[in-house]
């Protein structure tokens, strides 16, 4: 009886660091998407992968624009649909920003020589990245965007992906810690 107790004890604190790796957030329009993205941006390093997540007109572009106001690029932002990848160069770091939701192989993503930019200098941030799944690196920034209780709402569930705890419990913290005006929602 004390075995199956504190088995389910260790179980019950294994499903408690599971919630702690992601965190839900909530806005209430565009400009508040931006604005999210725009903290967000105040936390990423060179190198990041931002995969992001949700249907058409989740706000996954919304989010790229304060993303790139953040890292300090002036120009504008516009969805990559057509183009696959856009650059924007200027700020603290460059950003690449894709859209592979046209993509009719994900096997193109080689064409365009996608490792300088997913694992180069600056932040990649890829709309539809579940599309591409073979090609996300393991450590990896996951925004999830689907609607909220109204229409104007928006909940982004963040999530650090990597096979490393302590660098996963590091990220985490530090975008919990920038995004804290957001709200944590569960
Ligand atoms: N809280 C919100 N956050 C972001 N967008 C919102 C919000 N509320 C309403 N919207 C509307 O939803 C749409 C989001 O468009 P956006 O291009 O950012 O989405 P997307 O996820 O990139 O779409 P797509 O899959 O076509 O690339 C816009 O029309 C925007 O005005
Ligand atoms: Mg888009």
């Amino acid at each position: 009886m004390t075995g199956q107790g504190s088995s389910k004890k260790i179980k019950e604190s294994e499903q408690a660091l599971k919630d702690l790796e992601s965190i839900v957030f909530q806005t209430d329009s565009p400009a508040a998407t931006g604005a999210f993205g725009a903290l967000l941006a105040q936390g990423l390093e060179a190198g990041d992968f931002i995969a992001l997540e949700g249907d058409l007109a989740a706000g996954k572009t919304s989010l790229v624009k304060g993303l790139a106001a953040g890292l300090g690029y002036a120009g504008p932002v516009t969805s990559p649909t057509f183009s696959l990848l856009q650059l924007y160069e200027g700020g603290r770091l460059p950003l690449y920003h894709f859209d592979v939701y046209r993509l009719k192989r994900p096997e193109e993503l080689e064409d365009i020589g996608y490792e300088d930019y997913f694992y180069g200098e600056g932040v990649a941030a890829v709309e539809w990245s579940n599309e591409t799944a073979a090609y996300l690196p393991a450590n990896r920034i996951e925004l999830k965007l689907s609607a909220g209780a109204s229409q104007d709402q928006r909940r982004i569930a963040l999530r650090v992906l990597g096979s490393r705890e302590d660098w996963r419990q590091r990220r985490l913290q530090q975008f919990a810690c920038l995004l804290k005006s957001y709200g944590v929602e569960e």
